[in-house]
């Protein structure tokens, strides 16, 4: 039977601990019974967690070797620029939950397909196909994250 704990110092972040397992990163998921990469989902205490990947998601290695900051919490507005199919990006709209937003900047067809469907059932990814280098990206004011 897992259980589940915070994570020391990132909100919206997760330890999934299991007997006989090594501990695992996660996040709760926004959108219950709903994977997004074929990512292993946790239940404890009526609530669903969604184990993060670190061999597919840099952000996860990042937290897993102890990265200072992570400033992303519950509200965040983050524009993710290179969001591919929405790996790391969909952990993103977890933490910030459905108050924070997720603008999601991506040029490749393919995997922008694949993103525009996941952003119909995660109500809080805005997809921007689009190439992060046209200028109007950076015009505009705010804080951006290069992921
Ligand atoms: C390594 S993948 C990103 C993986 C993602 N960060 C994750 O962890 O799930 C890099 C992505 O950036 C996209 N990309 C690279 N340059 C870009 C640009 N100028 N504008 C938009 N997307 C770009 C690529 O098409 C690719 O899908």
């Amino acid at each position: 039977m897992p259980s589940v704990e915070k994570h020391e110092k990132f909100s919206g972040v997760y330890w999934v601990k299991e007997e006989g397992m090594e501990e695992r990163l996660a996040t709760r998921n926004l959108t219950p019974g709903v994977r997004v990469y074929g990512e292993p989902l946790v239940k404890a205490g009526g609530v669903e967690y969604r184990v993060w990947n670190p061999y597919r998601s840099k952000l996860a290695a990042a937290i897993l070797k102890k990265i200072k900051e992570v400033p992303i919490s519950k509200g965040s507005k983050v524009l993710y620029l290179g969001a591919a199919s929405g790996t790391t990006a969909s952990h993103v709209s977890d933490i910030v939950w459905k108050e924070g937003r997720v603008y999601c900047v991506e040029f490749a067809p393919r995997v922008a397909r694949e993103l525009l469907t996941l952003c119909e059932k995660r109500r809080n990814m805005i997809p921007i196909v689009a190439d992060a280098r046209m200028p109007w990206l950076s015009s505009r004011g705010g804080r951006r994250y290069l992921l």
